[in-house]
């Protein structure tokens, strides 16, 4: 991909699952990945910043440390979110704020701190992390729905405060993706039978891997994607064309 080689990448959630993958498609591509997470990293990375991404003054420290490290910051990919949710009335307010808290609020905090290295810069590309979830509703999605929802809106109205500034900024909408994440919320015995279903709406008849999140990821934050801001792409293996019965099977397309 044209662009990245020897940009400064920082990455949240770059402990675990999407974002880790990321950080190692971004270092292949040449760029100087930093990672910030609460967890430990297990892939090698230019950098680690260990925090809440709810703590805006960790959060500002860090993005002036890379910035003083490595001269500027470039690329921002925010993969640091928590799953959480259930029909509204069974749903503890402590329990709404914590996923509107870390998904929503961590986004525009994270955002908010690097913009104001790019906006000095007048470079940089952003990319946040919705969902397919934060496009159309799910059962017991709630929270977590509300939050994917919050990251898109806020994607595209950072895309046009900040366009003139030479900011691009895309959200990545990841369709069911197999993470601790995923395992955590599907992976149990008796989500089995559910977690078919899920798999059978996405028309290609899979669960999506890391590595397809992260390509897209570092295409959103390339210079291929020069023209593209404002953008949720859809990375979802076709989980929101529409409802698939197995009907076609009578058309004998199986
Ligand atoms: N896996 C999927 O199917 C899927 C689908 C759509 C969207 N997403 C989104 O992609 C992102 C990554 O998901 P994943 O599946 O890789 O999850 P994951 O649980 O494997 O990784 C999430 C990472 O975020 C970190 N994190 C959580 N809260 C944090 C906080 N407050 N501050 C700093 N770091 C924090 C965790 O320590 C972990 O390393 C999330 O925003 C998730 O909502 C995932």
């Amino acid at each position: 991909m044209r662009g990245l080689d020897g940009k400064v990448a920082v990455v949240t959630g770059a402990a675990s699952g999407l974002g880790e993958a990321t950080c190692v498609r971004l270092a292949e591509e040449g760029a100087v990945v930093v990672g910030l997470d609460l967890a430990e990293p297990s892939v090698p990375l230019a950098g680690f910043h260990r925090l809440d991404v709810t703590d805006e003054a960790a959060l500002a420290a860090a993005f002036d440390a890379v910035a003083e490290e490595h001269g500027r910051v470039d690329v921002l990919a925010t993969f640091a979110g928590v799953a959480g949710g259930g029909p509204v009335h069974g749903v503890a307010a402590a329990d709404w704020a914590r996923v509107i808290a870390v998904n929503l609020t961590g986004t525009f905090l994270t955002c908010k701190h690097a913009l104001r290295h790019m906006v000095e810069q007048r470079s940089g590309s952003i990319v946040t992390v919705a969902s397919v979830e934060g496009i159309e509703g799910t059962e017991g999605g709630s929270a977590y729905n509300a939050s994917k929802g919050g990251v898109v809106l806020l994607t595209k109205n950072m895309a046009i405060d900040y366009g003139r500034l030479g900011v691009r900024v895309n959200a990545v909408c990841p369709g069911f993706i197999d993470t601790p994440m995923f395992r955590a919320v599907l992976g149990s015995e008796s989500m089995a039978a559910f977690a078919d279903e899920y798999r059978e709406q996405h028309k290609l008849g899979r669960f999506g891997r890391a590595e397809e999140i992260a390509s897209a990821t570092a295409f959103l934050a390339s210079d291929d994607a020069s023209f593209i801001t404002g953008h949720a792409l859809v990375v979802d293996g076709g989980y929101t064309t529409g409802m698939r019965t197995g009907l076609s099977s009578l058309m004998g397309l199986d």
